[in-house]
């Protein structure tokens, strides 16, 4: 598996596995800030707006390929804040459904955090849907789980739940 750093190019040669991604994570009731129901076109815009707004210093897309394959992906963004340039957000981490449990998610967010290291950024933040499978591998890789937020976003079924933030000081 090798990891790679995604443009607008690739991401429109990729535009079916990269949206499968995010489908299979609204199939698993994780909406990753999008609205349901989702269709293929739109989350394959979603990481196409993500791929335009790169800058490869701390804005960056990147996505885990096996077997010539996309079996994840995950986004850094860098605060736009004027007083808040050394943090960042990990965005639509997500894994394809049947390679998850093998290390990709882990492999990803490794990534993640050597880029906005490399970026210079000092913290990184996210927010996940609370006691979630994703919850609990946040918390099992090295971050600080600050607390919930109730109602805070809509799952896929609809049904609006609390959120866990995390953060992680590099
Ligand atoms: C959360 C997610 C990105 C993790 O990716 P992953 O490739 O499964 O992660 P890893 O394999 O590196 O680690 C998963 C952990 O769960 C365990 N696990 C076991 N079986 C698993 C399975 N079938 N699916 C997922 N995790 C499993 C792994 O052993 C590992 O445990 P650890 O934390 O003790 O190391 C992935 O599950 C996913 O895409 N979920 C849906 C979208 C989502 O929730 N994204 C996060 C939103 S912020």
């Amino acid at each position: 598996m090798e990891i790679v750093e995604l443009d607008v190019a690739m991401v429109d040669a990729r535009a079916d596995e990269l949206a499968q991604l995010l489908l299979d994570a609204h199939a698993s009731g994780m909406a990753l800030g999008l609205a349901a129901p989702l269709t293929a076109g739109r989350a394959a815009a979603e990481w196409r707006s993500l791929a335009e707004r790169a800058d490869g210093d701390g804005r960056v897309l990147l996505a885990a390929i096996d077997d010539g394959v996309v079996v994840g992906a995950g986004h850094l963004a860098r605060a736009d804040a004027e007083n808040g340039r050394h943090r960042g957000e990990i965005q639509r981490l997500a894994v394809r459904a049947d390679r998850r449990g093998a290390g990709v998610g882990g492999a990803l967010l490794d990534a993640l955090v050597l880029r906005a290291r490399a970026a210079g950024l000092s913290l990184l933040w996210l927010t996940t849907h609370a006691d979630t499978r994703s919850d609990s591998f946040y918390a099992a890789r090295g971050w600080t789980r600050t607390g919930v937020v109730p109602g805070w976003s809509q799952r896929p079924d609809g049904e609006r739940v609390p959120n866990a933030f995390f953060y992680l000081e590099l």
